[in-house]
């Protein structure tokens, strides 16, 4: 295929180079006239391992070349990609600046040109950025987006120093576009790459580097906070880490990231504070991990707020204890918003299957008598007078009974889910999920 580039950095010049090893012919196009001289020479543009082999084979067997003129380069080719810098600007917010410059550009020529053209945005950008790029291209050239041209966002994962290696074994492809014709098409440059092929929402693609890399950031600090405890203690820390990336099951795995209410139980909160104050008491630093607490105090508060923005007085819980399937209630999330909604004078009934069990066969019986009695007496035996009674009914468990009654239950109480219930009831026309 025909592609210009648009920046010729660090991802300009590795996709410059990888495309064109794939077969494609492409262009580069940038403002800077010395990084143009240097690709019309055969040179890279930046160090990097291997890139200075891979475009001098490529100038030398001609599938590249790079010029200042975008416009030439616009004609023709039917697929651009933007891959111009987005440095953080004076508020912290990235500066957008050289993208909608890119966007006039491809503005004036899309004016001219006839032919369908595509529009990839490969640098790291806001959420909303190829909305904005579409809105900007069809006021300069008077051409409709998904009819002329469409937007792609496709957001490039390489890291610098394994730039080209990076580059063929992508963990994934992401590509997120209105237009399902033009996600094919761009995801088809990339056939010879490993790693699954994933199609969503622009702002979900947009979204995902500030997802990954804030991550990425959180795992090393994490990992650098526990090095400087275990420092102090004489415990070498490599050891534990590496222990520590042993278990795949809960460590580093896809458990626990699915957005939603606070954790509670015995063991998080418990060993949580246990490693704060011994942090503390060996005068460590440890900023993240003090902060943990922190944000799940705020998603507490936050169901509350959700609660009583309703403006209803009566409240069903389905679900007290932390978690589906247990009637531990020791540090359940939602007795601390109960307890905060009851001290607000709102009327409150609870339905929890295993603490109601636990009620009858008396298992959990003496911590409910000595912690909890005044919840106790909101207990109901059966899950429809919860939902016959009351105006908002929150979902604190993930238990199947729930999704099975509410599924099936026609009524006019608003839902709020903390737990992401099965779809049948996300459908609902009064439901609200705590963050989806
Ligand atoms: N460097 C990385 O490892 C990496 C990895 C993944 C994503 N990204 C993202 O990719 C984007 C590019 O990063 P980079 O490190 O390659 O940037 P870079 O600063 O190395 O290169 C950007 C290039 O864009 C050129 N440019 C600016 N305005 C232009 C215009 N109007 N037309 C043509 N060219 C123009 C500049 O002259 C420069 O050569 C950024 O959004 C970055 O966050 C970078």
């Amino acid at each position: 295929m025909n592609i210009s580039i648009f920046g010729l950095g660090y991802v300009g010049c590795v996709s410059l180079g990888c495309l064109a090893k794939n077969g494609h012919n492409v262009v580069g196009v940038d403002v800077s006239q010395t990084k143009v001289n240097q690709i019309n020479n055969g040179l890279p543009t930046i160090i990097e391992k291997d890139i200075d082999v891979i475009i001098k084979e490529q100038f030398e067997a001609q599938r590249i070349r790079a010029t200042t003129d975008f416009k030439e380069a616009i004609f023709n080719t039917e697929i651009s990609i933007v891959a111009v810098g987005t440095p953080t600007g004076p508020n912290g917010h990235l500066n957008l600046d050289y993208i909608f410059n890119v966007a006039n550009n491809l503005g004036e020529v899309l004016k001219e040109k006839n032919d369908f053209h595509i529009i990839a945005i490969r640098s790291t950008v806001m959420p909303g950025t190829s909305d904005k790029f579409a809105a900007i291209v069809e006021e300069v050239s008077g051409k409709k987006h998904g009819k002329d041209f469409a937007m792609v966002s496709n957001p490039e994962f390489l890291r610098e120093g394994t730039a080209v290696k990076d580059y063929y074994n992508p963990p994934i492809t992401l590509i997120g576009s209105h237009f399902r014709d033009a996600a094919t098409k761009l995801a088809s440059i990339y056939d010879q790459l490993p790693g699954e092929v994933v199609l969503t929402d622009v702002k979900v693609a947009e979204i995902m580097k500030y997802v990954n890399n804030t991550y990425h950031a959180l795992k090393i600090s994490f990992a650098n906070e526990i090095g400087n405890i275990c420092n102090a203690l004489q415990i070498d820390s490599h050891s534990v880490m590496d222990i520590f990336c042993k278990d795949k099951e809960l460590n580093i795995s896809n458990y626990y990231f699915k957005p939603g209410f606070a954790y509670g139980g015995s063991c998080l909160p418990k060993d949580l504070k246990g490693l704060q104050t011994l942090a503390h008491d060996l005068y460590i630093k440890a900023p993240v991990i003090e902060s943990i607490d922190k944000t799940n105090n705020i998603q507490i508060q936050r169901v509350i707020d959700l609660i009583v923005s309703q403006k209803k007085q009566k409240l069903g819980f389905l679900g007290l204890s932390f978690k589906a399937g247990t009637d531990d209630l020791r540090n359940s999330p939602a007795v601390v918003v109960i307890e905060t909604l009851l001290g607000k004078g709102y009327d409150i009934s609870i339905y929890d299957k295993n603490v109601q069990v636990s009620r009858l066969t008396g298992t959990n019986k003496e911590y409910i008598d000595a912690h909890i009695p005044h919840l106790s007496k909101l207990m109901v035996n059966d899950i429809h007078e919860i939902m016959d009674k009351y105006e908002v009914i929150v979902v604190n468990n993930n238990e199947k009974e729930y999704a099975d009654t509410l599924a099936t239950w026609i009524g006019t109480a608003t839902i709020i889910d903390l737990v992401r219930i099965d779809e049948r009831v996300r459908q609902k026309p009064v439901y609200k999920g705590i963050n989806w």
